[in-house]
């Protein structure tokens, strides 16, 4: 069966260590490299986060690049308190026993993309897209080369969960969300509308904590914090669990529906900073971007707890 390459940029961030479960426990993927950012928590902390979520998992095979602390302008907003101050809930955070890669994220996307067949390495995005607007800057060819780019931000029905317009990764760095729609890479969109489908019910959660092993428990721990904090802050009984999407979607594209749209971003108003403008009429033929209207929760989690069930 043929691989496909990727590479992971996120911000761990629970449902992003979720993301990263997904993908090292998925034998069709080829895992060239997992970068991070500042986003949920502080960059360093994100890193840190990814290495710990590696070591679990026995994946470190796969290098892990440091990126970006901070927004291409904008000062740095946090989420911890949906992540905890650590970023992983309430797991005791250590320094794993491999350190960052040497170099930034944005130069290994480009290196790693750009020594490969066009179109081949596909890339998700599951934080501020800030490392993928700096990789764009250093290789214009860059947009081009890359396979699809599945991206979790943005919202369009579902409203904002930062602002009543915007979610979380747009709003954090609209700059660089901006310049990526706008690059004219193929894009595969899940925002709020996709993942407030995705939901961590009582089951699916009672599923993961029956499994053995480190990552299993690490797994089942993070969604106990994730759903304390939803039920705490937003009065959810079930909360979304949104960036395992962007790898689902990959692993097995009929969980979604996609529709063909163009996508921009607002720069401009600080009152609806970081909205997602999704418009649907355009030429299906030569649209760049797919908005996820549907998603298959229990699809999604039937992924994460069968990439769990293949991790130690
Ligand atoms: O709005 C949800 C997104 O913001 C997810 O990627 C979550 O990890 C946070 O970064
Ligand atoms: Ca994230």
């Amino acid at each position: 069966m043929k691989k496909q390459s990727l590479i992971i940029d996120c911000d761990p961030g629970v449902d992003d260590a979720l993301g990263l479960f997904l993908a090292f426990g998925s034998p069709g993927l080829d895992l060239l490299a997992v970068t991070t950012v500042g986003g949920n928590v502080p960059g360093v902390i994100t890193a840190r986060n990814a290495r710990i979520m590696r070591q679990l998992a026995g994946r470190e095979d796969v290098p892990v690049f440091a990126g970006a602390d901070r927004p291409l302008v904008r000062e740095p907003v946090g989420a911890g308190e949906f992540h905890g101050e650590g970023g992983i809930g309430d797991m005791i955070p250590f320094e794993p026993r491999l350190g960052n890669a040497e170099g930034s994220a944005a130069q290994a996307i480009v290196d790693l993309v750009m020594a490969r067949p066009a179109g081949s390495v596909a890339l998700a995005v599951m934080g501020p897209m800030t490392n993928l607007a700096l990789a764009m800057r250093l290789e214009p060819k860059l947009a081009a080369h890359l396979g699809p780019v599945s991206v979790m931000g943005g919202a369009r029905s579902e409203g904002g969960n930062i602002t009543a317009s915007a979610e979380f990764n747009i709003y954090a760095d609209p700059d660089a969300a901006a310049e990526v729609f706008a690059s004219g890479c193929e894009m595969v969109v899940f925002g709020l509308d996709a993942t407030h489908q995705v939901r961590a019910t009582e089951a699916r959660i009672a599923a993961i904590e029956a499994l053995d092993g480190e990552s299993a428990r690490a797994a089942g721990g993070l969604l106990r914090f994730s759903q304390r904090v939803e039920r705490e802050i937003v009065g959810w009984d079930a909360g979304p669990l949104h960036d395992p999407c962007t790898v689902a979607w990959l692993l097995k594209p009929a969980l979604f529906e996609l529709k063909p749209c163009r996508i921009a971003v607002e720069t401009v108003s600080d009152l609806t900073r970081g909205h997602t403008a999704v418009e649907f009429r355009v030429d299906a033929a030569t649209a760049r971007h797919r908005w996820a209207v549907t998603a298959d929760g229990q699809g999604v989690f039937d992924r994460i707890t069968e990439s769990l069930e293949r991790l130690p």
